[in-house]
């Protein structure tokens, strides 16, 4: 949607960068070409068929591509309401494809290169629990849950077998409340424990708040938009310099506050509400 060369000018970055790739289900590239063009094993992230041959199918698909990881979004499985998109929404109803060519090129979400041949549609509104057990047996590939947001989801997804986490609300667009993800970091490493993976991200611009999310226990922090404007904006160059500022930025806040390396960013570097935070139990 944001520039010809899209996931794969993504991967490129990512691949000049050293930073791990996570290919959206909704990809207008190939899981096998952007694999090619990052060289190194690309994270896959899946919108779950709601058929279950589909699932066998797609799963079969990504593994096959090497993807070490699946990381299943369950954020939208009960569908969702975007308030926010539809204030946005244009009001010029020409077609944009007849004036600029996309990636996309105004192709319908089943005929994406990850869901052609794949029937019934996307996010089972009945999955639960059950079907992680399935998708393990399913698979050799970490799996991990993206769209927790509470440590009681955490700790049914570890007590499961699921091998980390992303505290995530899809950038706003699955709730829409105004909470932010960072406000759940702390209750969800308080009950799965530092050393179980939790990732986060929603809202994460600058380095000193990538810095905030490793002191409070984030093992990673993604990015959706920045790279994503960036992209429109530059391409690959685009998202290198966004990678690029995002690291200066954390590596300053580090040196000023005396952390060599990542594992000195703990907790006693944060205030919440003035106060100091305990660490969380190992
Ligand atoms: C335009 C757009 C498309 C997205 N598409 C997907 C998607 O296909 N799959 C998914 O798991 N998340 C999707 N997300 C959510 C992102 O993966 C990520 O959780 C979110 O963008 C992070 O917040 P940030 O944009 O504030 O960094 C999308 C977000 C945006 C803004």
């Amino acid at each position: 949607m944001f520039h010809p060369e899209g996931e794969v000018a993504a991967a490129k970055a990512a691949k000049a960068k050293k930073t791990v790739q996570i290919l959206s289900s909704a990809t207008s590239t190939p899981v096998e070409d952007v694999a090619t063009a990052l060289g190194a094993p690309l994270w896959y992230q899946l919108y779950m068929p709601v058929r279950w041959e589909g699932t066998e199918r797609l799963v079969k698909r990504v593994e096959d591509a090497g993807c070490p990881v699946l990381v299943w979004t369950v954020d939208t499985l009960g569908g969702r309401n975007l308030e926010t998109a539809e204030r946005f929404r244009r009001i010029d109803m020409r077609q944009c494809t007849s004036c600029h060519a996309t990636a996309h090129g105004g192709r319908t979400p089943d005929e994406l290169p990850m869901f052609k041949g794949i029937e019934g549609g996307m996010n089972p509104a009945t999955a639960n629990w059950d079907l992680v057990d399935r998708l393990k047996k399913l698979t050799k590939m970490k799996l991990m849950l993206k769209g927790v947001v509470t440590g009681e989801e955490a700790r049914m997804a570890q007590q499961r077998g699921v091998d980390g986490v992303i505290i995530s609300n899809h950038g706003g667009r699955a709730t829409e409340d105004g909470r932010a993800t960072i406000e759940d970091l702390g209750e969800v490493i308080d009950e799965v424990g530092s050393r179980y993976p939790v990732f986060v991200d929603g809202g994460f611009r600058r380095g000193t708040e990538v810095f905030k999310a490793l002191a409070l226990g984030a093992r990673a922090v993604g990015i959706g938009r920045p790279y994503v404007w960036a992209m429109s904006a530059f391409g690959q160059e685009g998202v290198e310099r966004v990678l690029d500022i995002m690291r200066a930025e954390l590596q300053l806040t580090m040196r000023e506050c005396g952390t060599q390396n990542l594992k000195e960013i703990t907790r006693s570097f944060v205030l919440k509400n003035g106060e100091r935070i305990s660490e969380p139990r190992v």
